[in-house]
């Protein structure tokens, strides 16, 4: 029934990438955006309720894995699962007209597969859920809540990737700083959804070797 420490560990970690990362967003002016926005109709209200609705995603989902709640609250359990689901969906689709704002095609289409692997890994646990089919359920939603946390590991792994570009590129930085970063945001979405999968697929075969 106890929580492994390891997951608090990651409960800390995520929050306290993401935390900077929301920050500006929270007083509502396109001028604090991160991101450039280069249209004053919809881009950054779209932007501002993905990162709302994903912010309740990422919380909703560390909280269905805690034991506790799970296993004791079966009631609360169901009903984060719908909010986590709904928050999943909206800024999901929300996503989709954002990467036609990007200027880059391996960034947009990193972000393309992210949307799809997101909503698709989610929409299966909620159909097992709701058929009863709770093992499937289970290992949907591990693959659900592995993929949001994408968004945790591609910000993560920034200095690892900011590093390799200047190994790679000789140890020199011939396009300035400005080219390496830029260069490496537009792959880091793809190195993170490739780690994610890689641990998500490594703990469910665990997970079913343990049960057997
Ligand atoms: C996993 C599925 C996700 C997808 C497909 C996705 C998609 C996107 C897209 C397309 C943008 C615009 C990026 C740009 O124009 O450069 C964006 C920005 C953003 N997203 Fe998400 N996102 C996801 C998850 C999350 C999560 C879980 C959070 C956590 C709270 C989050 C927080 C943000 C923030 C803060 C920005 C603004 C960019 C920045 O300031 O770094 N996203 N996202």
């Amino acid at each position: 029934m106890k929580q492994k420490k390891s997951w608090w560990i990651l409960i800390i970690v995520s929050l306290g990438v993401m935390t900077p990362f929301v920050l500006p967003y929270l007083n509502v002016d396109p001028a604090n955006s991160r991101i450039t926005i280069t249209s004053n109709t919809i881009q950054y209200p779209l932007l501002l309720t993905h990162i709302l609705f994903a912010c309740a995603a990422l919380i909703t989902g560390f909280l269905q894995f805690v034991t506790r709640i799970r296993i004791q609250h079966p009631k609360i359990h169901r009903y984060l699962g719908r909010v986590y689901v709904m928050s999943v969906f909206i800024s999901g689709l929300l996503a989709l007209p954002l990467i036609f704002y990007m200027e880059n095609f391996t960034k947009s289409l990193a972000f393309l597969t992210l949307s799809i692997v997101w909503l698709v890994t989610c929409w299966n646990g909620y159909r097992a859920a709701v058929k009863g089919r709770l093992p499937e359920h289970r290992v949907w939603m591990v693959r659900s809540f592995g993929i949001t946390l994408v968004a945790v590991s591609a910000r993560l792994l920034m200095p690892v990737l900011l590093l390799s570009y200047y190994i790679l590129s000789g140890f020199s930085l011939p396009g300035g700083r400005a080219q390496m970063v830029e260069e490496t945001l537009n792959v880091n979405i793809w190195v993170g959804l490739l780690l994610n999968f890689v641990i998500i697929e490594w703990i469910i075969v665990k997970k079913i070797k343990h049960e057997k």
